[in-house]
């Protein structure tokens, strides 16, 4: 039996024993020089699946979300970026460290950034004024309790961007969450941005690494900046295989994520001190305010862990995502042991 529910992200997930056979069965090679044919495999899969020229295995979201504005900028410039964006908030300052450019936060409804307000904010360069190269979208939205952003609205911004030259990098660490919710292909998403970063590790399982995809000589670029970073690695095709297993097989179970989301949202939003909307809960994101009359969320989450449950604190409350260690029982656990603890 498991020892703990836990809610903390769906990065915890761990590899299916399809990915452990795939890993223990992998053809691999040096992929610093090339002979990786299972990584191969990979980036071209990723590549086709997300609609553009080239892809690469990256390390981490991280790694692919800053080789990404490496690539795309030069310094001095600035990029456009959400509020409460991952890259932004989450990702140790690499814009600054790494790019040596500056961010231009800008607010948004839920994620989305307003369209006019993008195009307000990108600069004509001179010798007071950055360029503006770059605009980052974030879909689905992790800080905004994975909130998807609207198609249209990244339509939108990307006729804006092409008007003034601009490119636009997606942070689509669960994009696929995005199109699963919506039943909105993927590739129309990723059509509206120049690149598109996207996570193996996350909902799709996979133990290690995500995905940079592009332009096929933006992607070589890119493929030196890693090796720059360090992340060029060798007989990786063992980590590979699993991300193979996770594109071909466990992208439509994103939607089981969702649905048990929704059903721990409605089973709790109406509890004493629970502020959340469970119509704002569209994929396997929850976040939640937590206003009661004798707990804070901090005692609110220890006592979870008391009951074996486990979530993260967040800037605007507490977090739960639902994945794939999680089953419809655990779902109605936790409702309970919430009911328990909210009105005693
Ligand atoms: C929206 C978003 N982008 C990027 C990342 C970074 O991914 P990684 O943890 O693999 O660096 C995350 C991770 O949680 C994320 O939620």
């Amino acid at each position: 039996m498991k020892k703990y529910i836990d809610f903390r992200s769906d990065t915890v997930t761990k590899p299916t024993p399809e990915m452990r056979k795939a890993m223990a069965e992998a053809v691999v090679g040096d992929d610093v020089l090339g002979d990786d044919p299972t990584v191969k495999k990979l980036e071209d899969l990723a590549a086709e699946m997300i609609g553009k020229e080239a892809a690469l295995f990256v390390p981490s979201g991280t790694m692919g979300n800053s080789i990404s504005i490496k690539a795309w900028t030069r310094e001095l410039d600035e990029v456009i970026i959400e509020a409460r964006s991952h890259i932004y908030n989450m990702e140790s300052t690499h814009m600054t460290f790494i790019s040596r450019v500056s961010p231009r936060v800008l607010p948004s409804q839920r994620g989305a950034m307003d369209p006019d307000e993008v195009e307000r904010n990108i600069k004509i360069p001179s010798v007071h004024q950055p360029r503006t190269s770059l605009i980052c979208i974030e879909n689905t939205h992790n800080n905004w309790g994975g909130a998807v952003i609207p198609l249209e609205n990244m339509k939108s911004i990307k006729k804006v961007a092409d008007k003034h030259g601009v490119r636009i990098h997606l942070d689509g660490a669960r994009i696929f969450n995005a199109s699963v919710a919506s039943g909105i292909p993927v590739k129309e998403y990723t059509q509206t941005a120049d690149s598109v970063m996207f996570c193996l590790s996350k909902g799709l399982s996979a133990p290690i690494g995500s995905m940079l995809a592009g332009p096929k000589d933006f992607i070589d670029y890119c493929r030196r900046i890693r090796k720059a970073l360090g992340g060029g690695m060798r007989q990786v095709g063992v980590i590979a295989a699993p991300g193979i297993v996770a594109l071909q097989s466990m992208v439509d179970r994103l939607k089981e994520d969702h649905q048990r989301a929704k059903k721990l949202a409605l089973g709790i939003y109406q509890l004493p001190g629970i502020q959340l909307n469970p119509d704002e809960v569209e994929t396997d994101i929850i976040i939640f305010g937590l206003e009661h009359s004798h707990l804070s969320a901090s005692n609110f989450l220890e006592k979870l862990k008391r009951k074996n449950i486990l979530a993260l604190p967040v800037p605007q409350g507490i977090r739960f995502v639902t994945n794939r260690g999680i089953d419809d029982h655990d779902v109605e656990q936790t409702i309970t042991v919430f009911a328990n603890i909210l009105n005693s």
